[in-house]
This record gives structure tokens, C-alpha cells and sequence, in this order.
């Protein structure tokens, strides 16, 4: 059923006709009854309807939001969008008065509501998932407060940290992603209705009472800008695109600690896959599609970017397109939140320790607390590092008087610096990688997630 029929004489039919229906505004259809159960109870409430015909919609459309419920509710083919196919359906169960729903409004407004109101609910499970994946994290982390490994820079080793330490970087990742939609969300609460198709309506309609029914903090001020942005969806989008971006980060780790060049863990049979053609091959394919899609959703971002930029106020229909890259973007970052979870559930970890050179700062600032400017002790322990390398000798293999040699002010019991379990122990900065700092992290994080 089209919405507009009276000023024309011929139809929009077969391929022409579906290439203007996008059914994936499908999912919308709950919040948008609940859109129109608000919508008409101001009427009603502003005697622009009388009331008794306002409480019959009403009752229609609590019915209707009990057949989706319920998953009774059938689209038609001839439904242009999920609000023709209420409308509808509400025709059918009420008869003629149906029409009097969409008195003050057009689907302008109650599009940009309902994706408002979805995104919101979204949001909030988002949020779930991404302290579910924090929560994940930290209690590995726990587990390896201790565990040595080396930090990198350029994917060179560079100081002694702990597994613990390096999880949590992600944990606070996903923390960050979580508040991220929770500020998204106090922007996407606020009511569009009222907007009408462009420039409002000269009815008497109570555009704060109609939000506030649906727990909406407020009206957008202006209605070509209520119909006309979708700022709020690029915003959703790009959560979800950062978040993806982080879960790629994390995932090609996984990828290059159970190779057998790094062999930091191993995968559980229940997150690794096999290879057709080589008997040995256990892969790590769920890190490997959590990377890839993340490709889609930053493609995502650019697609609801280049939604707009050309667009003239108010709306056009390309925004029908929003849905389609939101919902994507959603999606593959709710999957992903899950898969990624369960892919760190399968990972058993046994990291090497990092190698002797991670010392060298630990030397450097060794000299430093005797005086020694950081400069020139950068220079001195430099200068061993190079000269223990020319000679063919392990980093590991340095001796007091390697140290002597190179400067007096060395100390015999300095060789104890390489050990890189004290170099984690020695960290005194909060949030470093030292035993007590991962510790505290984590009790921060559990308290954080509740
Ligand atoms: N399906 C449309 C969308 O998602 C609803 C709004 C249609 N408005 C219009 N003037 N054709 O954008």
C-alpha cells in the first residue's frame, strides 16, 4: 500500500517499483508502533482527533505491536516501507479511521524517530557486549598479572611489561568504545516528531509531551533539521567502526602470537579451523574475519559520510540508504564483540620472555638516579648495546666489567637489571605494566563494568 496515491493515475510497478523498497527498515517496526502509540495518544490528548477515535488506534495498534511480537506480522508486497505496512495493517484492523493516524506527520519525522529509538535500544546492548568483552579481558589479565612478556614499539621489543598489561590496554579499548555509545546515546534522545514532511504543521500539536512518552529528553529545535540530519547515525556508525578497529588490532595479534615465530598461545580446538589441503594447519580464521570485516564497517563510515555531503535541505531519499549502513555497521560489530570473546576463551597462553636488550632503559635510568643525565646515559648504554653486538655477544652475555669498561658510575650489582621480571617489579608509574599497577587496573575496570 502506497501512503500517496490521489494525485496520480498510473503505478510505479515490477522492477521500478522494488528498486525503491528497501525491506531492511523492517527491524524498525516495533519502535515504529511505539512511535505512532505516542503520536496518537497526543492527538488525542490535544483534541485533534476526538479521543475516542485516538483510544480505537490506540487499541489497534497495541494489537499489532502484539502480532510482531508474537511474529505474526505479515508484510505485503505492496508495502512501500515498514510505516505503510502498519498503516496498513491498521486499516485492516480498524477500519477507515486509520487515515486519521498520520495527521501531523510524515514519514520524514517518524523515520528519523524510529531510527533514533532503535539506535538507542541498540546502543544499549552494544554497551552489554563491550563490557562483556572488557570483563573477558580482565579476567585473563588476572591471571597473568605476572607473566613477563615484552612490549613493542615498531614490533620491536622494547621494555619488559606483563600479558596482564597488555590484555588490559584492550579492556580499556572497550571501555572507551562503551562510553562512546553512551554518549551517542543522549544525543540520539530527542524527538523529531512534529517536523512533519519539512516545515511542521498548523495543527496544535504538543511536540515535548509526545517525547516525553517515549522517554525522549526533548524535541529537535528546528524541523528542517530534524528531518533533514543524520548526524546521529554517522556517529552510531563510526562507534561501531572504532570499536571494529580496535577488535581488528586485537584480532591480528592473536593471528601473530599463535604463530609459531611469536608462540605467545595456543588456540583451543573450538576457535581454530583446519586446512583442506594441510593435514597440520591449525588457523586462527575467527581473528582473521573480525580483521576483515572490520574493513566493511570503515567503509561503512565513509558510505553514511558520502550520504550526506551532497544533500540539500530537508530530506531527500537517499537517507533511506542510512538504514542499510547502520544496520550493517551493527551488526558485524555485534558479531564480532561475541566471536572475539570467545576466541580469547579459547587461547591458552605461554609467552618466551622478552629478550636481554629490553634491560637497556633500565640501565640507562640505573645511571640517571646517580646523577647521570638521561641524555648521556642513553649514549652509554647505546654504546654497550652496539659493542657488545660487533663482538658477536649476546646482550645477555654482558658482564660486570662489560659495564665497567663502558663507565665507571656502573654499579657490579647493575647485571641484576636484566632480569626482566625485576624491570616489571621496578615500574613505579600508575598504569605501567608492573604487577601492582595491572592489579589496580583491574580492580578499576571490574568496579567500572558493576
Ligand atoms: N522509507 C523512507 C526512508 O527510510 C521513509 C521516508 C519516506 N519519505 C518520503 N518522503 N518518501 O527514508
Amino acid at each position: 500500500m502506497t501512503l500517496w496515491g490521489g494525485r496520480f493515475q498510473g503505478s510505479m510497478t515490477g522492477d521500478t517499483w522494488d528498486f525503491t523498497v528497501d525491506d531492511s527498515d523492517r527491524r524498525l517496526l516495533e519502535v515504529d508502533i511505539k512511535g505512532s502509540l505516542a503520536h496518537v495518544e497526543m492527538l488525542g490528548k490535544q483534541a485533534i482527533i476526538p479521543v475516542g477515535e485516538a483510544d480505537r488506534l490506540h487499541a489497534g495498534l497495541e494489537e499489532i505491536l502484539e502480532e510482531v511480537r508474537a511474529g505474526e506480522f505479515d508484510f505485503e508486497q505492496s508495502d512501500e516501507d515498514v510505516h505503510s505496512a502498519v498503516e496498513r495493517r491498521l486499516g485492516q484492523l480498524v477500519g477507515e479511521i486509520a487515515g486519521k493516524l498520520h495527521t501531523g506527520r510524515s514519514r520524514n519525522d517518524q523515520v528519523a524517530l524510529d531510527l533514533r529509538l532503535y539506535l538507542s535500544e541498540a546502543a544499549q546492548r552494544r554497551i552489554g557486549e563491550l563490557h562483556r568483552l572488557a570483563a573477558t579481558l580482565t579476567d585473563i589479565a588476572s591471571e597473568h598479572t605476572g607473566t613477563v612478556v615484552p612490549s613493542y614499539t615498531h614490533l620491536q621489543q622494547a621494555q619488559p611489561t606483563t600479558l596482564g598489561h597488555h590484555l588490559l590496554a584492550y579492556a580499556w579499548m572497550a571501555l572507551r568504545s562503551s562510553g562512546r555509545f553512551a554518549d551517542a546515546r543522549e544525543r540520539l534522545a530527542v524527538s523529531p516528531l512534529g517536523a512533519g514532511a519539512s516545515s511542521g504543521s498548523s495543527l496544535p500539536l504538543d511536540r515535548l509531551m509526545a517525547a516525553q512518552s517515549l522517554g525522549l529528553a526533548g524535541v529537535m529545535p528546528n524541523s528542517l533539521d530534524a528531518v533533514g540530519s543524520r548526524d546521529f547515525v554517522a556517529e552510531y556508525v563510526f562507534c561501531c567502526a572504532q570499536a571494529m578497529a580496535d577488535l581488528s588490532r586485537l584480532a591480528e595479534e592473536v593471528i601473530l602470537w599463535v604463530t609459531s615465530e611469536f608462540g605467545w598461545a595456543k588456540l583451543s580446538d573450538e576457535v581454530s579451523t583446519g586446512s583442506s589441503a594441510l593435514p597440520q594447519k591449525r588457523n586462527p580464521d575467527i581473528a582473521e574475519l573480525v580483521r576483515g570485516r572490520a574493513a566493511s564497517v570503515a567503509g561503512d563510515l565513509t558510505a553514511i559520510l558520502g550520504l550526506q555531503k551532497g544533500l540539500p535541505l530537508a530530506y531527500n531519499r537517499d537517507l533511506q540508504e542510512d538504514k542499510r549502513i547502520v544496520f550493517h555497521a551493527d551488526d558485524t560489530l555485534s558479531g564480532a564483540l561475541a566471536a572475539t570473546r570467545r576466541l580469547l576463551e579459547g587461547l591458552s597462553f605461554d609467552p618466551p620472555p622478552p629478550i636481554a636488550q629490553t634491560a637497556a632503559l633500565d640501565l640507562a635510568e640505573a645511571l640517571v638516579r646517580r646523577g647521570v643525565p638521561f641524555r648521556e646515559s642513553h649514549e652509554i648504554v647505546g654504546r654497550l648495546v652496539g659493542r657488545l653486538e660487533t663482538t658477536g655477544r649476546a646482550f645477555s652475555e654482558a658482564t660486570t666489567d662489560d659495564l665497567l669498561d663502558e663507565d665507571d658510575r656502573f654499579e657490579p650489582g647493575d647485571l641484576e637489571l636484566f632480569d626482566p621480571a625485576r624491570s616489571v617489579e621496578a615500574r613505579a608509574t600508575s598504569g605501567s605494566g608492573s604487577p601492582e599497577s595491572v592489579g589496580e587496573q583491574i580492580e578499576e575496570i571490574r568496579k567500572l563494568i558493576g
